[in-house]
């Protein structure tokens, strides 16, 4: 790969020598260079920025130089970065793709910006992002360049010694990464979790994968349903956590006014999640991953989830009534979903053959009907195979 960087402060840049880009660059992986781009002002005060064409405060960066760097650079067929708190936001799953691009010129801004011009003339001859690294405003974009460009680097083929590193050390399936530990087993009075020690690897990989979905409900639910997202400004501050004893009084009553729903969609009242009392519940903690949504500490969803052989079967999916209808339940199943462990390569659920809306929505997410649930007239079981699970951090 060959990366070119244009900026009015090169020694900024510096870093690049060290560290990541560094070893990519003795490897023989990447060609870095860094560019003055004052060396392509013709004024004797080497100016890059005038003011606003319209008033305003702050100075616009001049389109000239960047023209004639463009020219210099021979920027056509690159991938040009503009890194700016205007562009989009930088992702992983970005830095993946752009590690696969032969040339990369980033290009960075100060003052106000660069005179839109010089982005739509680098359009007609490359391939141009417009990316931020995060919402909030720098001097400039040289830190950013820095950022995306170690991000990069560490991905391109070849460069990392033992390519499983660059897995193992991602977080498990989407999720943020668990809580990591190592010698001695007790310091200062504060021990290693004892299933760390124990051995079972079945067992450490099920506490690892229970902590990073932990972490990531109570850090960035966003990462959990990020297609799904619910918008309602009222819904926004959703806590989205793993349910304890403490909740079960609500999930039976939110239980109950969820299940009169399928009673009559159904005609049938004797059906369990009606029967069920509270001891039923809190049983069923111990046996289901369960989670509860809440919205300003009201329990306003719950579903759950256990593995069943390869399938993790997911149940007991329920929104109040009150709030149905606002895509809540499809992004809970997609939630639910997204507890499976590892080992699961399906989905399963079932529900009664006369819940339409149900059967609706999970045939909405791809579910498949696989008949009547032995032994019980009336419902019906549906299943979907598990998507090929992409790694993205
Ligand atoms: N330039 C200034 N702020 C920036 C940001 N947040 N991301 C990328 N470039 C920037």
């Amino acid at each position: 790969m060959q990366i070119d960087v244009l900026t009015i402060f090169p020694d900024y840049l510096a870093p690049l020598e060290l560290s990541l880009p560094g070893r990519a660059r003795a490897k023989g992986l990447l060609e870095l260079h860094v560019h003055d781009l004052r060396q392509w002002t013709t004024d004797k005060h080497h100016t890059t920025d005038d003011t606003p064409y319209g008033g305003g405060a702050g100075m616009v960066m001049k389109p000239e130089p960047w023209g004639a760097a463009f020219d210099a650079l021979d920027i056509d067929g690159a991938t040009v970065v503009f890194t700016t708190p205007s562009g989009a936001p930088f992702t992983q799953a970005m830095a993946a793709e752009l590690a696969g691009h032969e040339r990369l010129v980033f290009a960075c801004g100060r003052y106000e910006g660069i005179d839109q011009r010089v982005i739509d003339h680098a359009r007609t001859r490359a391939d141009v992002r417009e990316i931020s690294i995060g919402d909030y405003v720098l001097n400039g974009g040289e830190v950013a360049a820095l950022a995306i460009t170690e991000a990069v680097v560490r991905l391109i083929p070849g460069f990392m010694g033992n390519p499983e590193s660059l897995a193992e050390e991602s977080h498990e399936d989407g999720l943020l990464e668990y809580p990591v530990f190592t010698k001695p087993a007790s310091w200062r009075d504060l021990d290693v979790p004892p299933v760390l020690l124990s051995g079972d690897h079945g067992k450490i990989a099920a506490w690892r994968h229970e902590q990073a979905v932990r972490r990531t409900a109570e850090r960035r639910p966003d990462l959990l349903h990020a297609s799904h997202r619910i918008d309602a400004g009222d819904l926004a501050d959703l806590e989205v956590r793993p349910a304890t004893r403490a909740d079960a009084g609500e999930i039976l009553t939110l239980q109950k006014a969820c299940w009169v729903q399928e009673a009559q969609a159904n005609a049938a009242l004797d059906i369990p999640p009606l029967r069920e009392g509270l001891d039923d519940v809190v049983a069923s903690l111990d046996r289901w991953t369960t989670h509860v949504v809440r919205a300003e500490g009201r329990l306003i969803a719950s579903g759950r989830g256990r593995l069943d052989g390869s399938a993790w079967d997911v149940g007991r999916l329920m929104v109040a009534p009150d709030l149905q209808g606002r895509g809540l339940g499809r992004w809970l199943l997609s939630y639910v979903e997204g507890l499976a462990p590892e080992g699961a390569t399906s989905y399963a659920l079932f529900t009664g053959a006369g819940s339409a809306e149900n059967l609706r929505m999970y045939k909405k997410a791809g579910y498949r009907l696989r008949g009547e649930l032995d032994g019980h007239p009336g419902v019906v079981v549906l299943t979907k195979r598990r998507p090929e699970q992409v790694r993205i951090f």
